[in-house]
């Protein structure tokens, strides 16, 4: 068969095998990774972004409670999940920060956590493992490293590092959505939401070790969507781009009236970044997680210090290509 023989033929010229197979010098092993996640518009929106990228296989979608209660961001990632048609391991995680209550933000995406599109409620049971439990499974199981891309409070992370320490060896590296260096705060003056949610377990995250590419309000308030985008994602059609159009067209609406010229795409940048990392510019810094100012609990603070000795611990992102970062939503949103 030729196709099979074409196959073949290229391994052998790349002198790669089947799992690192490369095609004429390109690296075509899919990444595996783990999204931990409280949808949430822009949660919703990563998960699409994800799971149409073919350089991600991704073991499994777990949640937390953030920008809704844990019953309604587990529905919602179920509804997501249900109306792109992917049925992937699925855990619930914590419904609380690891030593504060928890804190919402219906103000941004509703009573509902997902409010704008109307998406069908599917009778979906979740595993019935809680969220750490089966990320230390599938990352202990897992042949290659895991990337893990938290988007919301880092609560399970700390908790799954803080259980089972021996999984950091098998962790490729974190993206997460988190924090800010020069851009301030959006819960505070001094700090990003999924950061002062649980900034304890951020602490554990940024003190763990394991690579960390930090996509804070730095990078995600310019990762802006404008209409003239989501007027491209609606034109493709089909129940997808809909959805995606319409989780647009409501978490821009919060932030039009904050001045944005478009809806920041906060969470699909910590994908981005490990599926297009070349739209991004960067720079590796040393971040400290503030636990306890009455002002500035849940700030990431950067030591800028040009002579500092503190060995960096993340590799924060600072800027994007927007237009090609609006491109890769619109294509990823075309392949459904
Ligand atoms: O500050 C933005 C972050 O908070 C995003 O992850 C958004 O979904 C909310 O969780
Ligand atoms: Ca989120």
């Amino acid at each position: 068969m030729t196709t099979c023989c074409t196959v073949s033929l290229i391994i052998i010229q790349a002198g790669g095998s089947i799992s690192g197979l490369t095609i004429f010098g390109v690296n075509m092993k899919k990444i595996p990774v783990i999204i931990d996640c409280d949808p949430g518009h822009d949660d919703a929106i990563a998960l699409v972004l994800a799971f149409a990228s073919e350089k991600l296989d991704v073991l499994a979608v777990t949640v937390a409670g953030g920008n809704q209660t844990l019953v309604k961001t587990l529905r919602n990632a179920k509804k997501v999940l249900y109306c792109m048609g992917k049925r992937p391991l699925l855990a619930a995680g914590a419904d609380k920060p690891m030593f504060r209550e928890l804190q919402i933000a219906p103000a941004v995406h509703g009573e509902s956590g997902l409010d704008g599109p109307s998406l069908p409620d599917p009778d979906w049971q979740e595993d019935p493992r809680p969220a750490w439990e089966l990320s230390r499974d599938l990352i202990m199981a897992s042949a290659e490293p895991v990337t893990l891309i938290p988007t919301g409070p880092l609560t399970n992370i700390g908790i799954l590092f803080t259980a089972y320490p021996e999984v950091k060896r098998k962790i490729a590296r974190i993206s997460l959505m988190g924090g800010s260096v020069m851009e301030g705060g959006n819960w505070s003056s001094a700090a990003e939401f999924n950061i002062i949610v649980d900034p304890e377990a951020a602490d554990i995250v940024f003190r763990s070790g394991v690579p960390i590419t930090m996509c804070g309000l730095d990078v995600t308030h310019k990762a802006q969507i404008l209409p003239e985008d989501a007027g491209a994602i609606r034109a493709l059609g089909g129940k997808v781009p809909l959805m995606v159009a319409g989780l647009i067209d409501f978490f821009y609406k919060y932030h039009a009236v904050q001045g944005f010229a478009g809806a920041p795409m906060h969470d699909p940048c910590a994908v981005a970044a490990v599926i297009a990392p070349e739209i991004f510019t960067t720079k590796d810094m040393h971040i400290d997680i503030e636990t306890k100012g009455e002002h500035t609990a849940g700030m990431t603070l950067a030591d800028l210090r040009f002579w500092t000795d503190a060995k960096p611990n993340a590799t924060v992102c600072l800027d994007i290509d927007r237009a090609a970062f609006a491109r890769l939503l619109i294509d990823a949103c075309g392949k459904y």
